[in-house]
C-alpha cells in the first residue's frame, strides 16, 4: 500500500520521493486547484470541521444550498440533493424507487455500491456478461411480468469502458423497465457540458434514467449528489433517512464542491481536452504492443492473462517513479488489470516519460 505524504497530483511523494502519479480519480486536477483549496480552507475557519448533525435537523448550511443550488444548474436540472458519500447514492435512489421495482438486472461488472445497495425487498437479482445486450434482452424477457430496474455504472471503473446506455435505454423503454446508471467516474467528463453518460447518448433527462453521482472525482471535492425533477428529490429530502439520520456533508467540503463547479464553468472544455489526451496515450500505448481498449475515457487499463505479469510490470514502473497500481476490485475483471488513470495535469513530458518506460518493459519482459 501507498502512504501517501501530501497531496494528489500529477507527481506525489512516498518516502520524500517524487512519482509520476497515474493512479486515482482527480481527472480534471480540481483536488489541488488553488481556488478550490482557498474556498475549502475559507468554509473550515468559518463553519469548522463538521456540523454534527443531519441536514433535516440542524447541519444544512447556507453552503449545502449554494452547491446543490449549482449542481441542479450544473445539471440543467430542477434539483440536486448532497449527502456524505458517492457510494450511498446507489442505495440512495434505490430506496427511492423501491417501490416502483420488484426486479434488478446489473451489468457483471457492476460496481459494488450498486450491488449492496440494492433494497432487501426485491424478489430477484440477475447480470448479464458484462456489455452483452443480448443476454440483458433475454433476462428482461424472463422478468416480463415483473417491474424491472436496470442498474449499470457508466464509465466501468476498472476498465473504463462506456455502457453502452442508448442500447440499454432502448430495450429499457421496450420493456417498461427503469435505468440506474452510477456515473462516479462519468460526471464532469463525458458529454458535452460534462453531465455524463446520458449527456454523451443524447439521453440527458430521459424520463425513467436516473444518474447517482460523486464529487470525490472529477470534482476534487467529496460526498454524492442526486439531480432531477423536484419530484424525484423533494421524496429524498422529506423521507430519506440518509437525509435525515446522517450527518451532513461537511461544509468545506462543499464549498470545494462549489469552487470547482465554478472553475469548471470557466474552463469548458476541460473534460475534451483529457479525452483527447487519453485517445492519444491509448493509440501510443497499443502500438507499443499492449492490449488496451479504445475506448476514450481517462481509465487506461492494460490487460494480462496472468496477474504475475500486471504486478510485475506495476513493481517495474514503481521502480522507475511512476506509480500505477493493478486493480481487481471491487468488481472482478476476467483478466488482470493493470489501471493507468490519466489526469488533464499529466505533462507531455510526463506521458513521453511513461511510455518511454512502458517499452522498455516490454522490450525485456512483456507478454501481454
Ligand atoms: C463506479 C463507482 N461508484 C461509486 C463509487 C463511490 O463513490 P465515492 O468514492 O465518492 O463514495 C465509486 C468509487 O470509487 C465508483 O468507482
Amino acid at each position: 500500500m501507498i502512504i501517501l505524504e501530501g497531496s494528489v497530483g500529477s507527481y506525489i511523494t512516498i518516502e520524500r520521493t517524487s512519482y509520476h502519479y497515474f493512479a486515482g480519480n482527480n481527472y480534471l486536477g480540481m483536488a489541488n486547484r488553488p481556488e478550490v483549496i482557498a474556498a475549502a480552507c475559507e468554509a473550515l475557519k468559518k463553519y469548522g470541521t463538521n456540523v454534527a448533525a443531519s441536514r433535516r435537523t440542524t447541519g444544512t448550511t447556507d453552503i449545502h444550498l449554494q452547491l446543490e443550488k449549482q449542481l441542479a444548474q450544473f445539471k440543467g436540472q430542477d434539483d440536486a440533493i448532497v449527502f456524505a458519500s458517492g457510494y450511498l447514492g446507489n442505495k440512495l435512489l434505490m430506496d427511492q424507487l423501491k417501490n416502483e421495482i420488484t426486479v434488478v438486472i446489473t451489468d457483471s461488472m457492476t460496481h459494488s455500491s450498486i450491488l449492496e445497495g440494492i433494497p432487501p425487498t426485491i424478489q430477484e437479482i440477475a447480470n448479464y456478461k458484462h456489455g452483452n445486450m443480448k443476454q440483458l434482452e433475454s433476462l428482461l424477457n424472463d422478468f416480463k411480468q415483473q417491474n424491472i430496474l436496470i442498474a449499470t455504472d457508466g464509465i466501468f471503473a476498472l476498465t473504463g469502458d462506456i455502457a453502452p446506455l442508448d442500447e440499454i435505454y432502448a430495450l429499457a423503454q421496450k420493456h417498461q423497465a427503469l435505468v440506474l446508471v452510477d456515473d462516479a467516474h462519468a460526471t464532469g467528463i463525458l458529454g458535452k457540458h460534462g453531465r455524463g453518460t446520458p449527456e454523451h447518448f443524447g439521453l440527458h433527462n430521459a424520463p425513467g434514467l436516473f444518474q447517482s453521482e460523486t464529487m470525490s472525482k472529477a470534482f476534487g471535492s467529496y460526498g454524492g449528489f442526486v439531480a432531477g425533477s423536484h419530484q424525484l428529490i423533494s421524496p429524498i429530502r422529506e423521507k430519506s433517512a440518509f437525509y435525515g439520520a446522517s450527518t451532513a456533508l461537511p461544509p468545506a467540503l462543499a464549498a470545494a464542491g462549489i469552487a470547482s463547479l465554478q472553475f469548471l464553468e470557466k474552463h469548458p472544455d476541460l473534460h475534451s481536452k483529457l479525452l483527447a489526451k487519453a485517445s492519444q496515450l491509448k493509440a501510443a500505448i497499443a502500438a507499443l504492443g499492449y492490449t488496451t481498449n479504445e475506448i476514450t475515457t481517462p481509465i487506461v487499463p492494460l490487460f494480462f492473462e496472468h496477474a504475475t505479469e500486471a504486478q510485475q510490470l506495476s513493481d517495474f514502473l514503481k521502480a522507475n517513479q511512476i506509480i500505477a497500481p493493478v486493480v481487481n476490485y471491487p468488481v472482478k475483471a476476467d483478466q488482470a488489470i493493470l489501471r493507468l488513470a490519466l489526469s488533464i495535469d499529466h505533462s507531455e513530458e510526463q506521458l513521453d516519460y511513461l511510455l518511454s518506460t512502458l517499452k522498455k518493459w516490454k522490450e525485456h519482459h512483456g507478454r501481454n
